[in-house]
């Protein structure tokens, strides 16, 4: 069955179609033009054949069970859904945001609707989020948690600093949380479920530095190591880390 976004009465309307986004234009070389391009490409091959939903990552139960009195979950890098879904039907608010608009419409084709709750599933580059669009304006000030599981190492690092600046911007309430995982340097040669594709192996204390630094997150929880975001033949070597503002 179709559904369409729902909305709570203190978040304005959702449109039925993916949201659309004010661009902003973003410096990029050519070469990280072809990539884009390139990474895009595949999600959208990936995502196109997608027809099951599948189980929440081991990421997203941890998340849940951790911060289950957070109202509003904003899902960066959201995929099919399968961790934005699930804390949908654990009663979360929850914003997806992807660049793929297979991904998008699959959310969208996956969505129960419930209530006055709010699931809104974004389509757009993280490069193009704005803070005065309506659905970013009013989940400024709510108590959140921004969610984004292996998305920091699909993307190039000046998409990186983007989203970090745009979340900087987004948590202005005291209780906002950042939970991340990704994937680290050490599993550049560990074999793969999926073909090849774009990936950037981070090396976590780098991030940690620069998330302090430049960005003026604190961490509250780091972990590194296997066993934690199992897939199939796969065990990705990942690390999760529990942020937020410093202020
Ligand atoms: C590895 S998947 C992760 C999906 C999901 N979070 C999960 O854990 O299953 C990376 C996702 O990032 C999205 N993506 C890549 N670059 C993006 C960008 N610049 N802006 C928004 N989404 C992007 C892709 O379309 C893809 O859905």
């Amino acid at each position: 069955m179709k559904t369409q976004p729902t909305r709570s009465s203190t978040v304005p309307s959702a449109p039925r179609d993916p949201v659309q986004l004010n661009l902003r234009t973003a410096p990029m070389s050519a070469i990280s033009e072809d990539l884009e391009d390139q990474a895009q490409a595949y999600w959208e091959g990936f995502y196109g054949k997608q027809r099951l939903q599948s189980p929440p990552s081991q990421f997203a139960a941890f998340v849940a069970t951790e911060f289950k009195h957070h109202p509003l979950f904003v899902d960066i890098g959201c995929g099919n859904g399968r961790d934005s879904l699930f804390f949908s039907y654990l009663g979360h608010d929850v914003i997806g945001i992807d660049k793929s608009a297979s991904a998008v419409d699959f959310c969208n084709s996956q969505m129960i609707s419930s209530g006055d709750k709010l699931s809104a599933f974004v389509n757009c580059d993280i490069g193009e989020l704005e803070l005065n669009h309506p659905l970013f304006n009013a989940a400024k000030d709510r108590k959140k948690l921004i969610y984004s599981r292996f998305f920091l190492h699909a993307i190039q690092e000046y998409k990186e600093d983007e989203l970090f600046e745009f979340i900087v911007q987004l948590c202005q309430n005291s209780e906002d949380i950042v939970a991340l995982e990704f994937r680290t340097q050490e599993d550049e040669h560990n074999p793969k479920e999926a073909k090849a594709h774009f990936r950037r192996y981070i090396a976590p204390r780098d991030l940690q530095i620069k998330l302090e630094n430049k960005f003026m997150f604190k961490v509250h929880y780091q972990v590194q190591g296997y066993g934690l975001a199992k897939f199939g033949s796969e065990d990705a070597h990942v690390c999760r880390m529990i942020l937020s503002r410093n202020n």
